[in-house]
């Protein structure tokens, strides 16, 4: 088995942990990590089109002491001794690739009663991309802190936490779509998809965007995935961080499907539905 318990109930229970104990992970539970960094349970519906994805996991007590100083996590990280660093090889769909499985990694750790956080930006991509020994040809789009949460978040923390609105998600209204972007989709009459979309809807993104939105075909189990990017007064700003955030809400829907027996296949088929410019077509599900 994956998990020990329900993914649903993993989703609802992971939130970011920015302050650790200094603890080092117990041997057995990093035998543990370190089995589920090899990725045989894990496998994407990018993983077919995109390059080659290997994670490990890093302890900075072996790091130097200038190299411990430089760890570019820019003080909103305390305490963690070790960290899941992935490169992945630079492709068509390497970030959503990343960020299905660097999610679906993180999940396996929120099982273990471990914290995590996803950091896109604050942190010394060249330092950690040199301990990972990252080759011309990958990139190392984010990493994450691993260990034991310390008892409370620290007063900064929850300064961050409060400025990113963390525990807030925008409601069903804003995400998900019948037949056409101005249809609201409703929950009725959709069964335990709503749950599955709902388990997206409580996904983390960067800067907490949601960019995810979802329109569901009239009569149909199809649902076909795009992203929303922002837009400044010089045009829209395709930023690499959705990427990564499209694929986690993938990840959500896919790993909730297999648990509640939902069949069905992902499938790369851009649907002939207006959308409006800022949404970009990612991928689709077809129920079957
Ligand atoms: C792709 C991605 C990149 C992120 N990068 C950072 C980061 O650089 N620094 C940080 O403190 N949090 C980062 N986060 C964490 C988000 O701020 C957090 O997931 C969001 O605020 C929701 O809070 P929650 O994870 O506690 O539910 C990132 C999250 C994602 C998904």
């Amino acid at each position: 088995m994956v998990f020990s318990k329900s993914i649903i109930d993993i989703i609802k229970q992971r939130t970011s942990w920015r302050t650790y104990s200094k603890r080092l992970l117990e041997e057995q539970i990093k035998e543990k990590l370190l089995e589920i960094l090899k990725l045989r349970n894990f496998k994407s519906p990018f993983s077919e089109i995109a390059g080659n994805c290997r994670f490990d996991l890093i302890a900075t007590p072996e790091f130097d002491p200038d190299e411990k100083k430089k760890l570019g996590t820019y003080g909103l990280i305390k305490g963690a001794q070790e960290f899941i660093v992935g490169a992945v090889e630079k492709s068509d769909y390497d970030r959503e690739n990343y960020g299905y499985l660097l999610e679906a990694i993180i999940l396996s750790a929120t099982d273990m009663n471990l914290g995590t956080c996803w950091l896109g930006g604050f942190f010394n991509r060249s330092l950690f991309s040199k301990k990972i020994k990252c080759e011309p040809n990958e990139a190392v789009p984010a990493i994450t802190p691993v260990g034991y949460a310390a008892e409370t978040r620290r007063a900064k923390e929850k300064i961050i936490r409060s400025f990113v609105k963390a525990d807030a998600r925008y409601s069903w209204d804003q995400l998900f779509f019948e037949r056409d972007f101005s249809t609201n989709l409703s929950q009725e009459n959709i069964g335990k998809y709503a749950t599955l979309l709902e388990m997206v809807r409580l996904g983390p993104s960067a800067g907490n965007k949601q960019p995810w939105r979802i329109i569901k075909e009239l009569d149909a189990d199809k649902f076909h995935f795009y992203v929303r990017f922002s837009k400044d007064k010089k045009g829209l700003i395709y930023n690499k961080f959705v990427r990564l955030d499209i694929g986690i809400a993938v990840c959500h829907f896919d790993l909730s499907a297999k648990e509640v027996g939902i069949g069905g296949g992902w499938t790369f088929s851009e649907p002939d539905i207006e959308k409006p410019e800022e949404l970009k077509y990612i991928i689709s599900w077809n129920g079957t």
